[in-house]
């Protein structure tokens, strides 16, 4: 089908989680809204559906696609990256269809930067996140007025970009700013112009590692318990801090132990170690070095032949660097295979349903936030872009 042809879309979309029907055409064996039958696509055939549907769509569709993504998925990507240069390209893209092969809070942040013509899809709705799960919006605003009631602490809210729209925007009304894994140190030092304290959200882990990088000690540091009064502190503990860190954790960085970094240095001498800053302080402090996963991309990408890398990440990331530098060893610090299994939840099968469905005039799977929280939450991710 050519793309001139393609989709005629006139209609308010209902919710964010329903397949929509724009109009009902002549569907072809295999192909339609039912995505189970694409559990019956035979794997020799997918790659070919897929650039056949990506071919049909043109330049109406871009796919983004963050690294932890299965190779099955990501080379069919037009963009990659981690969160940050994701959430860049949406802001930047002209493409009518946006599908993003990520997880759901890396969609709704494409969606609140997209522009009005344009649409969001995420090809599996399970494809979640852990940590962001770890705080509600009513457990943050349970906190803030908490905070609020003690009188006189001038807190900034900052929140990892691996949170819900309603925490975005909850943070955006409070005056504070998204952070990305590569940015978290610049947004920090903004909101410590303006602020006595920072509340992190929801990575106790990636707050923690980057203001004591910062040079805020340990002791100014406290977690926040969402299910204790307080977080589980007196007032005095909480007067006397300048980061208040959500106790949230990805299950995949916290895997990480400091006896991986012994060990494998003991097994590989000479080996550098790289982790993500969503690792323990205790595996941070041991590491050559720390960065996002495109900061770690990077890294090894630029590194000599011959010289030796592992790293703390998920381990998609971590095997195809191995792949891609033959001449580098490039090993995962955990010998136990760490996978995001959200992400993982992006088959190609989802992608070929959601691309073909497209080719046939329907949006499945639209991500879509509702004004009211676009508000707040693109105030928080553009102050957020702005410091770029
Ligand atoms: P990056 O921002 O480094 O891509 O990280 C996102 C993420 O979810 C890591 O677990
Ligand atoms: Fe979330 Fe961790 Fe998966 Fe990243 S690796 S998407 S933080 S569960």
């Amino acid at each position: 089908m050519p793309t001139g042809s393609l989709v005629e879309i006139a209609r308010t979309p209902t919710t964010a989680a329903q397949p929509e029907t724009i109009r009902v055409p002549e569907i072809e064996p295999g192909v339609g809204c039912n995505f189970d039958s694409y559990l019956l696509v035979p794997d020799t055939s997918l790659d070919t559906r897929i650039r056949a549907a990506l071919d049909r769509l043109g330049s109406s569709v871009v796919i983004l696609g963050h690294h932890y993504q299965r190779d099955e998925v990501i080379q069919f990507a037009h963009f990659r990256g981690d969160s940050l240069k994701l959430a860049q390209q949406a802001a930047r893209t002209e493409a009518r269809f946006i599908v993003f092969c990520g997880v759901h809070f890396m969609a709704e942040s494409a969606d609140i930067l997209r522009q009005p013509h344009q649409q969001v899809i995420l090809p599996d709705l399970n494809a979640g996140c852990s940590m962001a799960d770890m705080a509600t919006i009513d457990q943050v605003e349970a906190c803030w007025d908490q905070l609020e009631a003690l009188g006189g602490l001038n807190v900034v809210p900052v929140t990892y970009m691996n949170s819900s729209a309603a925490i975005k925007g909850f943070t955006g009304r409070q005056g504070g700013s998204v952070c990305t894994s590569s940015n978290a140190a610049a947004v920090l030092r903004w909101a410590f112009e303006r602020g006595e304290r920072v509340l992190f959200l929801p990575d106790e882990h990636l707050g923690r590692n980057t203001a004591y990088r910062m040079g805020i000690p340990l002791e100014q540091m406290i977690v926040w318990d969402p299910y204790q009064n307080l977080g589980g502190h007196s007032p005095g503990a909480i007067r006397q801090s300048r980061m208040i860190l959500w106790k949230g954790y990805c299950s995949v960085h916290q895997r990480f132990l400091p006896e991986h970094v012994d060990r494998v240095r003991r097994q590989h001498p000479g080996i550098r170690v790289i982790v993500h800053p969503e690792c323990r302080w205790e595996v941070v402090q041991k590491a050559d070095r720390v960065g996002s996963t495109e900061q770690i991309a990077k890294t090894v990408s630029a590194a000599e032949a011959g010289t030796q890398w592992a790293v703390g990440t998920e381990i998609h990331l971590v095997n195809r660097l191995g792949k891609e530098f033959p001449d580098r060893t490039v090993i995962s610090l955990d010998p136990n295979v760490c996978v995001c299994t959200t992400m993982f939840r992006i088959a190609p099968q989802h992608l070929l349903w959601a691309l073909e469905n497209l080719g046939q005039g329907r949006v499945v799977n639209r991500i879509l936030v509702d004004e009211e929280t676009k508000g707040g939450a693109r105030l928080a991710l553009e102050r957020m872009l702005s410091l770029q």
